[in-house]
């Protein structure tokens, strides 16, 4: 079975769907993020702040090359995963991409206190103008990476259509 890849913004929810869809699946979960941090034995926020995005961006490159082998995972990636071409065409090895399309209302409202550890976020930023930055450089990307859309409102609802389509593609193990 292919891998299960949730891409999209940060805030839309993609660890924690990412995990629903997993224990229902009984599938393996990976969290591009989570990796990285144990890797390195730091904090997303640390990463950035010692070293900078674009080593953070080197790493998630590391990440995704490695996980292009694997079958049959649930993969959350960090938002920005897709900005880069050769990161799609790895993920899109061996997995199915989702994207989870939330507006910047929604984003905001579900990051509320969770915007610790989001370093683009920026504590005194103001997070809805970054966030619609973010969006508008990035939704093109997003729908063009993704093999389907899922307007995602609600996670519960967002958890049942993917695994709907998880379902029907045991007839298409290819
Ligand atoms: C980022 C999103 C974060 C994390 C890093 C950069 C981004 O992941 O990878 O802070 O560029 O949008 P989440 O989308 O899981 O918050």
């Amino acid at each position: 079975m292919k891998n299960i890849v949730l891409i999209g913004m940060m805030g839309s929810g993609k660890s924690s769907v990412g995990k629903a869809l997993a224990q229902k699946l009984q599938r393996p979960f990976i969290d591009t993020d989570a990796l990285i941090e144990q890797r390195e034995s730091k904090s997303i926020q640390e990463i950035f702040e010692l070293y900078g995005e674009n080593y953070f961006r080197k790493l998630e490159q590391d990440v995704v090359r490695e996980l292009a082998v694997y079958d049959n995972h649930v993969i959350s990636t960090g938002g920005g995963m897709v900005m880069n071409q050769q990161n799609v065409d790895s993920l899109k090895l061996h997995g199915k991409l989702f994207y989870l399309r939330n507006g910047v209302e929604e984003l905001e409202a579900r990051l509320g206190s969770a915007r610790d550890n989001r370093p683009l976020l920026g504590a005194g930023k103001e997070l809805r103008d970054t966030l619609q930055r973010l969006l508008d450089q990035r939704e093109s990307v997003y729908i063009a990476s993704a093999d389907t859309v899922i307007e995602n409102q609600d996670l519960e609802e967002t958890v049942m259509r993917i695994a709907a389509l998880a379902d029907c593609d045991k007839e298409d193990p290819a």
